[in-house]
């Protein structure tokens, strides 16, 4: 016998307005063709100026909540993974914390940009397997809308704003690879590569700061370390790309998507995607692709999931799951 921490809801918000590629050829010298060819990409949702991370995550919260048939009271922890939190402090998971009504309990938010949410779920079974708590309410949340430089073609065209939750629950399993829940996760980062991909702002540079991207380097890392890291959690869990039923990637361009899946050795049935919809929205595109994944009947219960993500610092990792 052995504890798992168990799926047992999920949810996901997107703003209202809708960006499709077209908007930006009003002010960039740019074409949809380009974006779409270079990136896969075909429109994106922006939060309306008075939404928050926090508003989103907290309606990605509910939406899982509801799907799992619990309520806050059924809750040990919220985990927000997130770049874009509404405040520097208190963290946005507090926030949600306070909206769901939840006064008991613990909340705060992972940062680990768009490795982000697989940070998150790793935080969260080790929680959960050391009897931390008992459920977590792990959250993707992002308004990457705010720290876009509108002049810079070569990375507003490519993000978005949005938010997914996890309701995770301890269950006992056989302590094999066929139980359902985390099986395994592996998580990487090296500081090294901070100048590929960053914010030129902060609290202690005493601005907000725009996003900044060697897009052609993070590309090149992108490709040989996410097949490595999915490999790596899969083999942790003692299987192979063989048994996997759905890679469910972080949504930055298809044909890392593409390239990761054909080095793994699988076809693009078994890719969850969701990039044309959304962007990347870095932390969120994850829990985003596993709700619309599950909603369109990909995802079924007892399928091999293995979820990967690279993005700033670099932090990159995996999460073998069993749906
Ligand atoms: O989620 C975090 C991780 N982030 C990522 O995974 C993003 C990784 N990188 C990428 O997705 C791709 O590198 C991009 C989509 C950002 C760019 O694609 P690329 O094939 O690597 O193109 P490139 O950066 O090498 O640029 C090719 C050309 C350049 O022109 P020159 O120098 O060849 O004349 C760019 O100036 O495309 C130009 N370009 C554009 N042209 C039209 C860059 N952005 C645009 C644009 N429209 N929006």
């Amino acid at each position: 016998m052995a504890g798992r921490s168990v799926v047992v809801g999920v949810g996901h918000y997107l703003p209202e307005r809708v960006v499709p590629n077209s908007e930006f050829e009003k002010t960039l010298d740019t074409t949809d063709e380009w974006i779409r060819t270079r990136s896969g990409i075909e429109r994106r949702h922006f939060a309306a100026d008075d939404e928050s991370t926090s508003d989103l995550a907290t309606k990605a919260a509910e939406a899982a909540l509801a799907d799992a048939g619990l309520t806050v009271d059924d809750i040990d922890a919220i985990i927000v993974a997130t770049s874009t939190a509404d405040l520097t402090f208190p963290s946005a998971a507090t926030m949600v914390q306070a909206r769901l009504g939840m006064t008991k309990g613990f909340a705060f938010d992972v940062q680990a940009v768009c490795a982000g949410f697989v940070f998150a779920l790793s935080n969260a079974n080790a929680l959960i397997l050391s009897g931390q708590a008992k459920r977590v309410l792990v959250i993707g949340a992002e308004t990457f809308s705010r720290i876009m430089d509108w002049t810079d073609r070569s990375t507003c065209v490519l993000f978005g704003d949005g938010a997914g939750a996890l309701v995770l629950e301890l269950q006992e399993g056989e302590g094999t690879s066929d139980d359902r829940g985390i099986l395994a996760t592996d998580l990487n980062s090296d500081g090294r590569y901070k100048d590929l991909l960053y914010v030129d702002g902060g609290v202690s540079t005493q601005s907000t700061g725009h996003l900044r991207m060697q897009g052609n380097q993070v590309f090149r890392h992108a490709v040989e370390k996410l097949a490595k890291t999915a490999e790596t959690a899969l083999g942790a869990a003692g299987l192979g790309s063989a048994d996997v039923d759905w890679i469910v990637p972080h949504q930055a361009n298809i044909r890392i998507i593409q390239g990761t899946a054909k080095k793994m050795g699988l076809p693009m049935e078994n890719v969850v995607v969701t990039v044309q919809d959304h962007g990347n929205t870095s932390a969120a595109s994850i829990p985003l692709a596993l709700s619309v994944g599950k909603q369109r009947g990909q995802i079924k219960r007892g399928d091999l999931i293995v979820t990967e993500a690279i993005g700033g610092g670099l932090a990159w990792g995996a999460v073998v799951l069993r749906w």
